[in-house]
């Protein structure tokens, strides 16, 4: 009997890095189910890959959502924790709404933990593999940075759950990437140094997908100085 394609969960999948992360396990044979809050975006993805994906519309921040989510899947080799979002404003400039920075807290650390949640027991069932995207600003503290305090809640988050699954054969890695050229950069910041989500994909595919002798917990990535970059 043929033996079903590889399933994984990508979230944020409407993003710039997450359409390129169902892209990358899309075209390595995987049926991807993709979510984020925007139903048509997700159809469109669907729509244009052509088969093998199952679209999901979720707001990571309700839990009904999440659980609503969970209850459509059946089967998951790959979690990839994408779905994410910045904050403008420091504590001390600006006048960003305080719910801005509460659903910053929400989709970053409570988003990705209630998926792990949910998930974990379908990832332990086919001894599979959790991605969850940090960021180089979960490693040292930025001044005044509420987005870098919650990818310190992300990596944290990462090492407690691989601490936990570990004994059920569950591999999980925090990706920890710099600058990506996707539209969560605002455009001030865009430099010629930024790393294109393709690559950033391919190599969370690689990650999630290579026969590892070992367990690959971390993984930062770095974008090349501007002039040795290829674009
Ligand atoms: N770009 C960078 O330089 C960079 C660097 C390091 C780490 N990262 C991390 O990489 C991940 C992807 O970033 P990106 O650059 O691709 O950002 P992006 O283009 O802004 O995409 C963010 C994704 O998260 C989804 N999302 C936001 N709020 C959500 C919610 N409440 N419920 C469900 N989904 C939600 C968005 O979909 P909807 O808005 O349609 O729901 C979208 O699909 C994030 O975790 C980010 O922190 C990015």
């Amino acid at each position: 009997m043929k033996r079903p394609p590889p399933c994984c969960l990508i979230t944020g999948a409407t993003g710039g890095l997450g359409r390129a992360v169902v892209e990358a396990f899309h075209s390595a044979g995987f049926h991807t189910i993709v979510t984020s809050r925007d139903q048509a975006a997700l159809e469109h993805l669907a729509e244009r890959l052509g088969g093998r994906v199952t679209p999901i519309a979720a707001d990571l921040r309700e839990p009904a959502d999440v659980r609503r989510l969970a209850a459509g899947l059946d089967r998951l080799d790959v979690v990839v924790a994408g779905a994410g979002r910045t904050v403008r404003d420091s504590f001390g400039s600006g006048d960003e709404p305080l719910e801005d920075w509460r659903d910053a807290v929400l989709v970053n650390i409570f988003g990705t933990a209630a998926i792990a949640r949910v998930t974990l027991p379908l990832v332990a069932a086919a001894r599979g593999t959790m991605v969850l995207v940090g960021s180089v600003t979960g490693r040292a503290v930025v001044p005044g940075d509420l987005y870098s305090v919650t990818k310190h809640g992300v990596s944290a988050l990462a090492e407690a759950l691989r601490l936990e699954a570990e004994a059920a054969g569950v591999q999980v890695c925090v990706v920890q990437p710099g600058l990506i050229d996707t539209p969560m950069v605002s455009l001030g910041r865009k430099t010629r140094s930024m790393m294109t989500p393709e690559a950033v994909a391919a190599e969370i595919l690689r990650l999630a997908t290579g026969d590892h002798p070992f367990q690959v917990s971390e993984i930062v990535l770095r974008p090349l100085p501007a002039r040795q970059n290829p674009r």
